[in-house]
Order: structure tokens, then sequence, then C-alpha cells
């Protein structure tokens, strides 16, 4: 294809930065047909030039400081794949677009934390600011959200947003192992990072909540506006009473529109084995829309690596090539509106409860005095086995009930004397 080579600069040789250069280099042909000309590495930036990296950049310049990345003249673009939501990708993707350069990441630490003053600075600067990468890595959940969906009023989005929390859940439900084994395991595959703590703490599943939030909702993304829970306290008992109950548990997050404003949460929940979000396993995620025009629509993929990752990143690069270029988060930056959020206390729905219980008589009875006191109505209850004056596992759900009171009502329960260790509270999302 002739015309004159878009030009970009990587900042980033690692998982993704490799995957992005392989996907140029091998569809090069058709990712020039598609860009209407040829894109070209001009530069790249990492820590180590003399990593081998298993792909020939003879051509590009290297450059030792990412930040110096943005003064190169005749940029198209500039990518940022380094992560964090300060330091160098923040420094590089600001002063990029400040020399008006437009920018591709797949960060979505720095846009939960700074995507509203980025998006803002792009806009200012006639930049475009694009993140397809930055969640759900292989559904184009960005585009769709953004374009795709453009013509409805969002009620909801919920998303399995973390791939490796999906792949523990998993493994525990298949191998009824406990989640500190199945972690394990996760990690000497290279599944699970050596510090896990964003994934199965929730905080990345968030961060990319708050994209998906913005896009949805026309709001500025809030990380601090969040109900963050992860699934180190799930147990392998969780797993098989979910399972007997006919659900799984799944690290969902949600946003929604309520009277009172947009609730997000990430928080494992309970979803119906036969929906299709129970069908979501391993690796997968799936990001679930509601809309008032499009109804509901479901996207299952692969969530992140290299390829998935660096399809989304080069994607991007096509529009910008073709010259198509929206408003950040869809609308412009000075519409997004602030905060209108609202906490969880009022999501009304069916609730899992798992409590062990010394098993001494009247504990049940107490149980159920708290919840009644709470007007919260119990709709099942599951116990297996008997043994005087031991612990055992007594699994209850509950009929629909407004959340703040379902949790000040397992607070009282959590101290009760017959009851050990932390009760496991979920809700029970019914699509
Ligand atoms: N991995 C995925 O599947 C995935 C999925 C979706 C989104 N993302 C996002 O994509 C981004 C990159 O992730 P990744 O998995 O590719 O990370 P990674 O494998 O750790 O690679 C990071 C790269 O950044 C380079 N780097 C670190 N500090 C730098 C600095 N000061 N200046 C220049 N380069 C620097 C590193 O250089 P050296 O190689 O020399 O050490 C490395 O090449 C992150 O924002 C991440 O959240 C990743």
């Amino acid at each position: 294809v002739a015309g004159k080579p878009f030009r970009i600069a990587l900042a980033g040789l690692g998982t993704v930065g490799v995957g992005v250069v392989k996907a140029l280099h091998q569809n090069a042909g058709l990712i020039a047909a598609r860009a209407g000309r040829p894109v070209e590495i001009a530069a790249v930036s990492a820590r180590n030039k003399k990593k081998k990296r298993g792909v020939d950049l003879s051509g590009c310049t290297w450059v030792t400081d990412a930040k110096a990345l943005a003064e190169i003249p005749g940029l198209d673009a500039v990518v940022e794949l380094i992560g964090g939501a300060e330091g160098p990708a923040h420094d590089l993707v600001k002063a990029s677009l400040k020399n008006g350069i437009p920018v591709v990441t797949a960060n979505k630490a720095l846009l939960a934390h700074h995507g509203y003053r980025l998006a803002k600075l792009a806009e200012d600067k006639g930049a475009a600011l694009k993140y397809e990468a930055a969640v759900a890595g292989g559904i184009p959940v960005i585009k769709s959200l953004r374009e795709g969906f453009a013509a409805n009023n969002i009620k909801a989005v919920y998303g399995i947003l973390n791939g490796t929390c999906n792949y523990i859940l998993t493994e525990m439900r298949e191998t009824g192992r406990d989640f500190a084994d199945v972690l394990n395991d996760a990690q000497a595959k290279g599944y699970a990072e050596a510090d896990p703590s964003f994934d199965i703490d929730g905080v990345d599943a968030a961060h990319k909540l708050c994209i998906l939030s913005a896009l949805a909702f026309g709001v500025r993304p809030d990380f601090k506006s969040l109900k963050i829970s992860g699934i180190r306290h799930i147990t392998a008992r969780d797993i098989l009473a979910a399972q007997e109950l006919g659900f799984r548990i799944k690290l969902l997050g949600s946003a929604r529109r309520t009277d009172k404003g947009i609730v997000q949460s990430v928080e494992p929940c309970l979803v119906p084995i036969a929906s299709p979000m129970g069908a979501v396993e391993g690796v997968y995620n799936a990001v679930f829309v509601e809309g008032d025009f499009v109804g509901t629509g479901l996207s299952v993929g692969r969530g992140a690596g290299e390829g998935p990752t660096a399809s989304a990143v080069v994607a991007d690069l096509i529009d910008l090539a073709r010259g198509f270029c929206v408003p950040a988060f869809g609308i412009p930056a000075a519409s997004l509106k602030k905060g209108g959020w609202t906490d969880t206390g009022g999501i009304v729905s069916h609730f899992y409860l798992h409590v062990v219980v010394l098993d001494r008589p009247g504990v049940l009875a107490d149980i159920a005095a708290i919840m009644r006191d709470h007007e919260v109505s119990i709709e099942a209850v599951l116990q297996r086995g008997r043994d005087p004056d031991k612990p055992v596992s007594v699994v209850i759900t509950s009929h629909p009930a407004p959340q703040g009171r379902v949790e000040k009502a397992v607070a009282q329960i959590a101290k009760l004397r017959s009851v050990a260790g932390r009760p496991c509270l979920m809700r029970i999302e019914n699509f």
C-alpha cells in the first residue's frame, strides 16, 4: 500500500510491546491496507537495551528515556506499554499529548487514576487518546460501548474482567483444591504474577470497571468510588456449596444506574451455572451490557496475553492512521460528570451466606433471629454433617433484600460466640 507511513514510537517491549511488534511485522500487508498506509515503528524504548526480545528492531531508534519519545519530530502516535499509574508511563503519555501526539495505551491503572485529566489534555491539544487494550484485551468492548452502543442509555455494565481470578476460581471448582494451593500452581504456570495482589484483591478489575463506567455513564473515571473485594477468602467449600445450589462463583465488576446514582463494585458473586456468564470459565473475560434500545448483550473473549492485547493496540493504531478520532470517553471531557456515585447498600438481591459455626444447640436459631431482626428472610439452609462442638459449615441463601441490610445482619452474626472465622457473604446475580 502506498502512502506516507504512519510512524509510531513504542515504549515498553514486554509481553504486550513485543506482541505489537510481531503483529505489525506478521500482518504488515493487511494492516497497511486497513490503515490506508504502512505502519512503521520509528523508535522504541525499554529499560534493558541488551535483552533478547525475539523480534527484529534493527530499523528502530533506541531511546533510553521513554519520555524523550514525545520529542521525536514527525511522529504520528506514541504507544505506551510500560504500565503503572505513575512514573514513566504517566510522564510519557502527558508529554506526548502536550505535544499534540496521539497516544495508544493498554494502561488501565493510568486511566482509572488520571483518565479524566488525560482525556481533557488530549482534547485541548487535539490529540487522540485510545486504550482498547486496557479492558478485556481481545474483546473490543471500548469500541462497542463508545461507538456501537452510542444510541443507548446504558443501564448496566457487568463483567468478568480479570482472567487470573477466573482461572483460579475455575481450577478450584474443577479440582476441589483450596485457593492458596491453586494460586501457587497458577504462579508456577505463569497465569498469576509473582505479586498477585492486584489481580486477586480485585484492583485490576476495578481499574477496568472505572473505564467501562466512564464510557457507559458519561462520568469521570473515579477509582475512589468503588467497593472492591477480591477472592482470597473464597474456600473450596464455597465453590462446592455454590455448585450444589446451581451457581458458579465469579469475580464480577458491575456498574449500574440507580435512582440514587451509579453503583460500582468489584466483588465475588454467584451466577447461575446455566447463565451465559456462568459458562465463562478459565482465563476468559466477559462483558455484559444492558442498553435501553439494544437490550442485553454479552461479549466473551481472551482478556489478556500477548496476542489479544496486541490485537487491540493495533486496532487503535489503524483507527488513528485512518484519521478516525472520537473523544476518549465518547463525549467531550468537559461534559463528563463528577461523582454521582452511591454505595452498594441499596442493591436488592438474593444473597449467599456461608458461616462456620460450632455445632451447639440454638446456633441456627440465633442466626435466623438476627436475619429476622434485619428483615432479611431466609430462602434455604444447607448443612452437611453434624459433630457436636466441632465447626460445621452452614450455607444460607436469602430472599431478595437490600445489600446494606444484609451486611448489617452478617456483621452481627459474625460476633456470635458460636461463629468461627469470618462469614462469607456474596450477592447472587441473575441476568
Ligand atoms: N500482559 C497483558 O496481558 C496485558 C493485558 C492488558 C493490558 N496490559 C497492560 O499493558 C501494559 C504493559 O504490560 P506488559 O504485560 O507488557 O508488561 P511487561 O511485560 O512487564 O513489560 C513492561 C515493559 O516496560 C518496560 N519498562 C519498564 N520501565 C520502563 C521505563 N522506565 N522506561 C521504558 N520502558 C520501561 C520494560 O522494559 P524491560 O523489558 O527492558 O524490562 C518492559 O519492556 C501495562 O499497562 C498492563 O497493565 C497488559
